[in-house]
């Protein structure tokens, strides 16, 4: 399977958002990842949907909006409207996630379940053939340049397991710490969306770190 690559912006000069959704764009980004973060589900505040409607005429790529949010339920209209292709929320945060799935495929936008370094599986598990991708966060989520979690590519292939097992179409997208190195992990593992914000914008030549990021094809022989 293809690797996606999706820049995180929050890695990026928030006073220059639209140069730097282009510029990972014109890179080669097949996505754009768009950390939502609401001070109360984690620490920090990012940014809303108005910020991403303003955004979404500076590039064709998909708009991944990683909703780290609680309650949801409540911003899935307003960012599918802005112009969000795939939503993503986390399972913690959600009363009713099934429900919220079906509100995001409402909207007219894929859905995504996210869960954290702490969240097993079995979380998840009756949700996977309702959604198009899980979220493995390899890190805990609220900040950007930390280090990758070395424990998560077991749980990234156990995910892979049971993805093949139920023959479905589901992305397993990764995200925390993932630069050239974690990246061959992650991709044994079976992820092939791959998140990455510090080792893409902090990195001077952003073609050549998406490029590495990418790196070879992997083939899976399980
Ligand atoms: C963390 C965010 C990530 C973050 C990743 O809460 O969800 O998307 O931007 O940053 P890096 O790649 O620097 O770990
Ligand atoms: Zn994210």
């Amino acid at each position: 399977m293809a690797t996606i690559i999706a820049p995180s912006i929050l890695s990026a000069n928030f006073a220059c958002l639209a140069d730097e959704v282009k510029k990972v764009t014109d890179a080669g980004a097949e996505y754009i990842h768009i950390d939502v973060m609401d001070g109360t589900y984690v620490p920090n505040i990012t940014l809303g949907s108005p910020v991403v409607k303003c955004l979404r005429p500076y590039s064709k790529a998909v708009f991944d909006v990683h909703l780290m949010t609680e309650h949801p339920e409540t911003h899935i209209e307003s960012f599918a409207e802005a112009g969000a292709d795939i939503i993503t929320f986390h399972a913690e945060a959600a009363k009713h996630a099934h429900r919220v799935i079906q509100q995001i495929h409402g909207a007219g936008c894929k859905a995504g379940v996210a869960i954290n370094p702490g969240t097993s599986l079995s979380m998840i598990e009756e949700l996977i053939e309702y959604v198009e991708m899980v979220l493995i966060m390899t890190v805990n989520p609220g900040f950007g340049g930390q280090k990758f979690i070395e424990s998560m590519p077991d749980k990234i292939h156990m995910l892979y397991h049971m993805i093949q097992e139920m023959e479905v179409d589901c992305d397993i997208e990764v995200d925390g710490g993932i630069n050239a190195e974690t990246s061959v992990i992650v991709r044994e593992a079976g992820a092939n969306v791959l998140v990455a914000g510090s080792a893409i914008y902090g990195a001077p030549d952003i073609k050549k770190a998406i490029e590495d990021i990418r790196g070879k094809e992997i083939s899976h022989h399980h």
